[in-house]
């Protein structure tokens, strides 16, 4: 009676520890790839990759039902996966005196309009997402191209890369915008390093890419624009039964431009479009695409709109630590300027 009480007492402090999302900080071997993750084989790692899960943080973040699904493990299994990645990542806590030492490397980005810059504290942050949002010809692209040169002027030795989706990159506008702010044009364009994204798991795998930018050609890349973050995922998974699936990419893409711009201290801005929100009576009848992941995803969130004589409104929302407030410019050949 007294063993088998204790054997059962054992298979439930066993189930617990897995059934919790306990998360073990201190493990036993680092981990540093998911071949290594507990009931890991070759065959099971080839199906993590091929779906795309081939990083510890992409595991990470993931669910066990969604761990069950692609790689046909267990449940027990997936759990154990998931916490071990976490383990691995050193998900854990931070003091708020290292917080406050890593928001003192934050860089800002600086553009030529005062009142974008004030309306931003500054400047596009790094280590944070911005997503631009407004509905076409709103000066989304624009401020991509800007922030490109700008991001140099800052130091002639940042590097940005711009990931074009929808064939909007002009390297013209660079040229311009460069001699608009006494920069080098020649120099300028050779630090922008431009991708054109085919598809959604393109645009993905372009992410890893500039992790190897950075980390084998040893570029010191400040920026990274992604224009449209949305329009693929908006084209390819269309009609109602597929909007959790793409939900769930999308996600997983700002996951890892999250933590790109964590790692690396760099800027992320990404352009979204909008659509028609029909059943707004007041207020602006446009939302951005993507929803809530893309909205809490990025850390400063800017909506433009054309506003009087050609000029253009940035309306700053749910910021983290800045005051909302609008902030209007025009743009000219060289630049963008506040519109007074
Ligand atoms: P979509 O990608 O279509 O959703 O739009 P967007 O928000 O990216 O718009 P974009 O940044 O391409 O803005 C286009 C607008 O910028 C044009 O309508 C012009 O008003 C302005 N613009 C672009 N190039 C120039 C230029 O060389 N000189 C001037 N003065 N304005 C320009
Ligand atoms: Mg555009």
């Amino acid at each position: 009676m007294g063993r088998r009480s204790e054997v059962v007492m054992e298979e439930i402090s066993q189930d617990d520890m897995v059934d919790k999302d306990v998360i073990d900080l201190t493990p036993t071997k680092k981990i540093s790839s998911i071949n290594e993750l507990p009931g890991v084989g070759a065959a099971t790692a080839e199906k993590l990759i091929a779906a795309g899960y081939d990083t510890l943080m992409a595991i990470a973040v993931s669910s066990p039902g969604e761990m069950v699904e692609i790689a046909g493990v267990s449940e027990n299994v997936a759990r154990k996966m998931i916490q071990a990645s976490r383990a691995a990542l050193d998900m854990g806590f931070m003091s708020g005196d290292e917080v406050l030492k890593k928001r003192e490397s934050v860089e800002k980005i600086p553009t030529s309009s005062e009142e974008l810059n004030k309306l931003m504290g500054g400047g596009f942050e790094t280590g944070a997402i911005t997503e631009c949002f407004g509905e076409f010809g709103s000066g989304k692209t624009q401020i991509g191209h800007l922030l490109a040169v700008m991001v140099q002027k800052l130091d002639p030795e940042n590097c940005a890369v711009y990931i074009d989706t929808e064939n909007t990159f002009r390297p013209e506008r660079i040229v311009q915008f460069a001699k608009g702010a006494g920069l080098d044009p020649e120099t300028i364009l050779k630090n922008v390093k431009v991708a054109r994204a085919f598809n959604s798991d393109h645009q993905m795998l372009l992410i890893d890419k500039i992790e190897e930018l950075i980390k084998k050609q040893g570029m010191k890349v400040k920026l990274v624009v992604i224009d449209s973050l949305t329009a693929h995922f908006r084209a390819e998974f269309i009609g109602r039964g597929t909007l959790a699936e793409r939900q769930q990419k999308l996600n997983k893409h700002m996951h890892a431009l999250m933590k790109l711009a964590d790692s690396y201290n760099l800027a992320v801005y990404v352009t979204n479009q909008v659509m028609a929100k029909p059943d707004t009576f007041f207020g602006d009848p446009t939302q951005a695409i993507g929803g809530h992941i893309v909205a809490h995803a990025s850390t400063f969130r800017i909506y433009l709109r054309k506003g009087k004589k050609g000029s253009r409104v940035a309306k700053l929302i749910d910021s983290p630590h800045l005051a909302e407030g609008e902030a209007n410019f025009i743009v000219e050949e060289g630049g963008i300027r506040d519109f007074k």
